[in-house]
C-alpha cells in the first residue's frame, strides 16, 4: 500500500471521514488523508477491512483513526454514525460519500431489486451522508468540503450499465447542486469521476443478464485502448485530495474519463 505523499501535513488536525474505505479507493484516500496528517474514520460495511484500513492509517502518519461499521443505505444505522461521530470524535471537516456497488446488466434485464440495491448504496448512501455530516458543517459555521464518488458513467452512456449509470448521474447532479446551495457557506463539494480503475469493485461487479464474459472483454479492450489495465486507486485518492485543496466541482479521473467528460 502506498500513499503518494504529495499533500504532506496538508490536511493536519483536520477529521476525515471516508465511507467505502475498506478497499479499493476509499482505503487508498483514508490512507492519503492519513499521510496528510488528517485524523480519520474510515467506515464500511466490511468490519474487518475497516478496522485493517484504521490500524494502518494510524501507522501511515493519521494522529488518530477509528474503523465503523455501518451500510450507507441504512438510514438508521448513518444517523446513530453522525451522532457517535459527532459526539467523540468531532465535526467533519472532510466528507468522501464513496461507498458503492456496481451491476452491469441491459436495461431489461436489471430486475426492480437490482434497481433498488444499486440505488440504495449508490444513491441514497450519498444522500444520507450528504444530510447528516452536511448539516453538522453548515451548523458549525467553519466551512467544510464534501467529495462524492461518481464516475465517468454518470456522463458517459453505456447499454451494460444503466441502473450503475443513472445511480452515478444523480450522484454527479446532486454534488452540483449542493454545491450551489452550500457556496456561501464556505462548503466546497466535489464529484470525482473515475473511469476504469483496478479495484475490487471491477472483480466483483455482479452481471445481470449480460453476458459476463463480454462485459469483461469489454472492460479489458477500453483498458487496453487507453494503457489503463492497471490504473492504481492511489491516483484517483491523490486526485480527491487535490479537489479538496483547490475546492474543484467535477474531476474527471483517468484519461479515458477526461475524454469522455470533454465530449459530454
Ligand atoms: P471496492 O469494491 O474496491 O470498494 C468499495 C467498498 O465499499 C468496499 O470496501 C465495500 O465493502 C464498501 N461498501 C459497499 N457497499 C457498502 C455499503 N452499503 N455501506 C458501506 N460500505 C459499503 O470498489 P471501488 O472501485 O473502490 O469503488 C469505490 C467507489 O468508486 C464506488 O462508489 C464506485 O462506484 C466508484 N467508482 C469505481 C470505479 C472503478 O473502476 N473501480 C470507476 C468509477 C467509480
Amino acid at each position: 500500500v502506498k500513499a503518494t505523499g504529495r499533500h504532506a501535513d496538508r490536511f493536519g488536525g483536520q477529521l476525515v471521514l471516508v465511507t467505502g474505505a475498506g478497499s479499493g479507493i476509499g482505503r487508498a484516500t483514508a490512507f492519503a488523508f492519513a499521510e496528510a496528517g488528517a485524523r480519520v474514520v474510515a467506515v464500511d460495511r466490511d468490519a474487518e477491512a475497516a478496522l485493517r484500513t484504521a490500524e494502518l492509517a494510524r501507522l501511515i502518519g493519521a494522529p488518530q483513526a477509528w474503523a465503523e461499521t455501518v451500510d450507507v443505505s441504512d438510514e438508521q444505522a448513518m444517523e446513530k454514525l453522525a451522532e457517535k461521530v459527532a459526539a467523540e470524535y468531532g465535526v467533519v471537516d472532510v466528507l468522501v460519500n464513496n461507498a458503492g456497488i456496481g451491476l452491469s446488466g441491459s436495461f431489461f434485464d436489471t430486475t426492480p431489486e437490482d434497481w433498488k440495491k444499486v440505488l440504495d448504496v449508490n444513491l441514497w448512501g450519498v444522500i444520507h451522508g450528504c444530510r447528516l455530516f452536511g448539516k453538522q458543517m453548515a451548523e458549525r459555521g467553519q466551512g467544510g468540503h464534501i467529495v462524492n464518488t461518481a464516475s465517468a458513467a454518470a456522463y458517459q452512456p453505456s447499454k451494460a450499465l444503466p441502473a450503475y449509470s443513472a445511480s452515478k448521474a444523480a450522484v454527479l447532479m446532486l454534488s452540483e447542486c449542493l454545491r450551489a446551495e452550500l457556496a456561501g457557506q464556505g462548503i466546497g463539494v466535489t464529484a470525482v469521476c473515475p473511469g476504469f480503475v483496478n479495484t475490487g469493485i471491477t472483480s466483483t461487479a455482479r452481471f445481470a443478464g449480460v453476458d459476463a464474459e463480454e462485459e469483461k472483454r469489454r472492460q479489458k479492450r477500453t483498458a487496453r485502448l487507453y494503457g489503463l489495465r492497471n490504473y492504481p486507486p492511489e491516483k484517483v485518492a491523490d486526485a480527491i485530495l487535490r479537489a479538496v485543496v483547490r475546492g474543484e466541482a467535477v474531476v474527471p479521473v483517468t484519461p479515458e474519463a477526461r475524454a469522455a467528460h470533454l465530449m459530454s
